[in-house]
């Protein structure tokens, strides 16, 4: 874990939770060095409706109902929306929950991407923002202020792949599929931008059993609930790789662009201009321009993206649980 000597990370998280969403967020609220602003939600795992009702529970299920939530991106900016995959996150985005708490935090009346501007003009270059689902918000946001790839401190997200197979298609990950046209504007604009994508998320596995461990030690509805919903998606990357079924486990995706941002050394990296394929059988692929030479085709002079692309997985793993173990749960 990075000292804390250093200035905590303020972070304003762009969610479609979703389990490894939810995984995530506990994951922010229980590191040391990571100051949560606000959440902000998109559709992808779920609806946007269900989503933004996810983030509300799940913050006030760990006593932190004073996080503010907005509603943001309900669809694609061009594609037409496809529905949501019950059969990965629950029809609920939480495992299918079998009852819910009453929670008594509402929603922020502003979008998302208003949030994001808002937040960002009021504190110039000290917000990072973690988008771990389709990127309609930080498009949207970079409309009405064109200024934010300035504004921001960072951009940490989960998505894409560069060598690693799609999950959507052979090239394409779900978050950049769900809004190709969205990512490809982020893509290009300029933000100071990490891409957590299929290459190093690929390479932790996360058991259920770490998840059931952490539940018994914390014995709290939060972490009961994380257990619930982890079990359920588990089964579902279980079914579907082998390998991840040997241990009845489930990638974490969207952990790891938080722990990309607090201990970057646990990662390596490639730079280079990003694009995105808007449309045809490889739309949602994300394109690193890997090599500096001058190419006959135009369209790849861009801003450089920095794509993670290994992972000390055991680290990252340890870092998880050590995270989460700590005593971070609000009464
Ligand atoms: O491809 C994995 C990504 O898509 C994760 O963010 C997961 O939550 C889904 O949004
Ligand atoms: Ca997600």
């Amino acid at each position: 874990m990075s000292t804390t000597t250093q200035r905590p990370h303020a972070v304003i998280y762009d969610t479609d939770p979703g389990v490894d969403d939810a995984m995530a967020l506990y994951y922010a609220l229980a590191h040391p060095d990571i100051e949560l602003l606000g959440v902000t939600t998109t559709f992808g795992n779920v609806t946007v409706d269900q989503a933004a009702t996810n983030a509300l529970y799940l913050l006030a299920l760990a006593g932190r109902a004073d996080i503010p939530v907005t509603r943001g991106a309900a669809a694609p900016l061009v594609k037409h929306a496809e529905a949501p995959p019950a059969h990965i996150h629950g029809a609920d985005g939480l495992g299918n929950l079998p009852q819910r708490q009453r929670f008594d935090n509402r929603l922020d009346p502003r979008s998302s991407a208003q949030f994001i501007v808002d937040m960002a003009r009021a504190r110039p270059g000290e917000i990072t923002l973690v988008p771990v689902g389709p990127l309609g918000n930080l498009a949207l946001a970079l409309e009405i202020e064109p200024r934010l790839p300035q504004l921001l401190r960072a951009v940490v997200l989960m998505g894409g792949a560069v060598l690693e197979p799609g999950n959507v298609s052979p090239v394409a990950e779900a978050n950049i599929w769900n809004d190709p046209h969205a990512a490809d504007r982020v893509f290009c604009a300029g933000f100071p931008l990490t891409m957590v994508g299929l290459d190093v998320t690929h390479q932790v596995i996360l058991p259920v059993a770490l998840f059931a461990e952490m539940a018994a030690h914390h014995q709290h509805p939060a972490m009961h609930t994380l257990h619930h919903a982890v079990d359920f998606y588990a089964g579902f990357y279980s079914g579907l790789y082998p390998h991840v079924a040997q241990i009845h486990g489930c990638f974490g995706h969207d952990v790891l662009a938080f722990v990309a941002l607090t201990d970057p050394q646990l990662f390596e990296y490639e730079s280079g201009a990003v694009r995105v394929a808007v449309d045809g059988l490889a739309q949602g692929q994300t394109m690193l321009r890997r090599k500096t030479i001058s190419y006959p085709q135009s369209g790849w002079e861009g801003p450089a993206s920095r794509a993670c692309m290994q992972v000390q997985a055991q680290a990252c793993k340890d870092l998880i649980k050590t995270t989460l173990m700590r005593d971070w749960i609000r009464p």
